[in-house]
């Protein structure tokens, strides 16, 4: 997804906006580029590819000024190219923009603007708005002005930021529905403007988040907000405490190998400060909900997309189970489309690491608009959904800077039973004891977690036998079928192999004519109450042949005979396995990438937060 960077202070903008980009290459990109204005002039240097592109460009002609703006770009509408490249300029080169998002009406705006003499130079949606501008700016109006003018005749999600020759000590940034954050960073004579906390956290803490139909206008000294019709908006500050450190490689080879280390962190983070023991409770910071209120939901609805989307998957097995309330799990992008049944009986959860990804924010928006109370089980500090939910269970991970996820997805895990608890607790459907147990099995589970990931269980091995396949089948059951789900998701996402998961009952129907030895079989075949049953799909197929790599429980004997290979996780309370299984399939899919030569961290055509639908 895009990028968005501005700077307007009294050091060098360039370095500054452009490090700020690099911060943000985890979110996907195929073209980057940074306008300044200085000594009357507005200079802007655009590439194709990535950043190390336009960074010989910067290094060949350094543009010098204190105030400029960059961005990373993620085609949509323009194939990826250098005249595609943001920002973009107005017909007299005055008036720059940068944008996330989709301008729906691009076409009609475009032919308007045209009859009445604009000149366009790319094929993006982006250029519109800088023409809008200038139109207004022509009429007139001030550069805050004229943005919010030209906002109002826009469709669709945007996040842009502007500046202008004509007032070179400003920028002006506005947010318009849902196109990925816009956070104004506070600095001593100094201010930043980013979609995305990473890419400034090195120069301040102290931020404000736009909220939608929010217009900012930032200076050296400060900012100010309004909305669209110009009434002015009291915008607070927040002090983050993302430690940029934390958003480091340290040492790893990619983000996506320290993150996956990071979980025990993550999990023991996501944990802290929210249960008692004896008598046993549960305790949410940013929930606002009563036992009473608690009690009030007749029914959970689970949104996701990706990886938490599996997150919601398990869920369902953990609040059935424990606080025997019906859930129904859906992948965002799917709900609002089947006209569903929501109202205030219904506790509607939207779990997202991102909390900008575009899907859960229109399903929030839609669930709440039939009634349903929305809680959000959020990563990103402030993000859209944080602040849009009724009540929010923020996962303590830290950034998140692989595309693929790995620590946010065993956080996800984690809020999402700590919720059961709760809900369990309030409808007096676990006793106390039960409760405490439940408890203590979770404190248990980071110091687990740790001992999985560090046993040298052969992945390099794994990986030079099997790098080169084409298709991998991934089984599970019960609350290990979403996990071979998340398990063929990380193989397929980093490393660019077909991987499908199933449930391990459900191959027998289908799936079982593609057994041979050129596809390996991931098979998941923990000691819960189904492992009889997966063993039995297990036999199926090893007797066709088939090449097996197991994941059970330590001194399973049976397994390790039957399996080709096996990766033994330690035993713990069967809610909390997926926590565990999860691990040697990320490490599995993590060293198969790496092998293949993949871009881990970024792989193509992904992105960490799909801001468009
Ligand atoms: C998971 O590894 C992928 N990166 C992707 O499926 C991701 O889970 C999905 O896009 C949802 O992102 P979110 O959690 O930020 O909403």
């Amino acid at each position: 997804m895009c990028g968005i960077v501005g700077y307007v202070g009294q050091r060098d903008a360039t370095r500054i906006v452009f490090e700020g980009l690099r911060r943000l290459e985890y979110r996907g990109y195929d073209s980057a580029g940074l306008a300044l204005l200085g000594d009357g002039r507005v200079e802007v240097r655009r590439s194709v590819g990535k950043l190390a592109e336009l960074e010989r460009f910067l290094e060949q002609e350094p543009p010098r000024g204190t105030i400029g703006i960059g961005h990373t770009r993620w085609a949509t509408h323009g194939k990826p190219s250098e005249v595609n490249a943001h920002p973009h300029l107005d017909c007299r080169g005055e008036i720059v923009v940068i944008h996330n998002g989709i301008v729906e009406n691009h076409v009609e705006l475009r032919q308007r603007l045209r009859d009445q003499g604009h000149v366009f130079r790319s094929e993006t949606d982006t250029e519109v708005i800088v023409h809008l501008v200038e139109a207004y700016g022509a009429e007139g109006a001030s550069l805050e002005a004229a943005v919010r003018l030209a906002l109002r005749e826009l469709r669709g999600n945007h996040a842009v930021v502007l500046m202008s020759l004509r007032e070179p000590d400003k920028l002006v940034a506005a947010r318009l529905g849902n196109a990925g954050g816009v956070t104004i960073g506070v600095g001593e004579g100094e201010m930043f403007v980013a979609s995305d906390l990473p890419a400034i956290l090195d120069h301040t803490r102290t931020m404000a988040f736009l909220d939608d139909q929010e217009v900012a206008v930032v200076t050296r000294d400060g900012f100010y907000c309004v909305r669209l019709d110009g009434t002015p908006v009291d915008k607070p500050t927040t002090v983050v405490s993302w430690d940029p450190v934390a958003a480091a490689k340290n040492g790893y080879k990619h983000f996506m190998l320290k993150e996956i280390y990071e979980q025990p962190r993550a999990v023991s983070d996501t944990i802290r400060g929210r249960v008692r023991q004896g008598p046993a409770s549960i305790h949410f910071e940013n929930v606002p909900w009563t036992d009473a209120e608690w009690r009030s939901f007749r029914r959970v609805l689970i949104v996701g997309c990706g990886t938490a989307w599996h997150a919601g998957l398990i869920a369902k097995f953990m609040l059935e189970d424990l606080a025997r309330v019906p859930v129904e799990v859906d992948y965002a992008d799917e709900f609002r489309y089947r006209n569903p049944i929501a109202d205030r009986e219904t506790l509607f959860v939207a779990v997202t690491q991102s909390g900008e990804t575009v899907d859960v924010l229109v399903s929030m928006a839609e669930a709440r608009r039939r009634g349903a109370r929305v809680l959000g089980v959020v990563n990103a500090i402030g993000s859209q959904a944080a602040r849009s939910a009724d009540g929010v269970i923020y996962t303590h991970a830290g950034p998140e800077i692989g595309v693929a996820s790995t620590k946010a997805f065993t956080s996800q895990l984690t809020a999402l039973y700590l919720l059961a608890l709760k809900m369990a607790q309030a409808r007096a459907a676990l006793s106390n004891d039960a409760l405490d147990q439940a408890i203590q099995h979770l404190l248990e589970l980071p110091h687990r977690m740790g001992d999985v990931l560090n046993r040298d269980q052969g992945y390099d091995d794994l990986a030079n036998r099997y790098a080169k396949c084409r298709n991998f089948l991934f089984l599970g059951r019960g609350i290990n079928y979403p996990i071979a789900l998340e398990g063929a998701l990380k193989l397929k996402e980093i490393s660019y192999i077909h991987a499908e998961g199933y449930p391990a009952g459900e191959m027998k129907h289908g799936p079982i004519a593609l057994i041979d030895e050129e596809m390996p079989v991931v098979a998941i075949a923990v000691r819960d109450h189904v492992y009889e049953k997966t063993l039995n799909n297990i036999a199926q197929v090893k007797a066709r042949g088939g090449v097996l790599i197991g994941v059970g429980n330590d001194g399973d004997e049976m397994l390790a005979q039957t399996c080709d290979h096996l990766l033994h996780v330690p035993a713990t309370n069967e809610h909390l396995t997926p926590l565990l299984t999860a691990l040697p399939l990320q490490l599995l899919a993590y060293h198969v990438a790496d092998r293949r030569g993949c871009d881990v961290d970024q792989p193509r055509n992904l992105a960490k937060s799909v801001t468009v639908e």
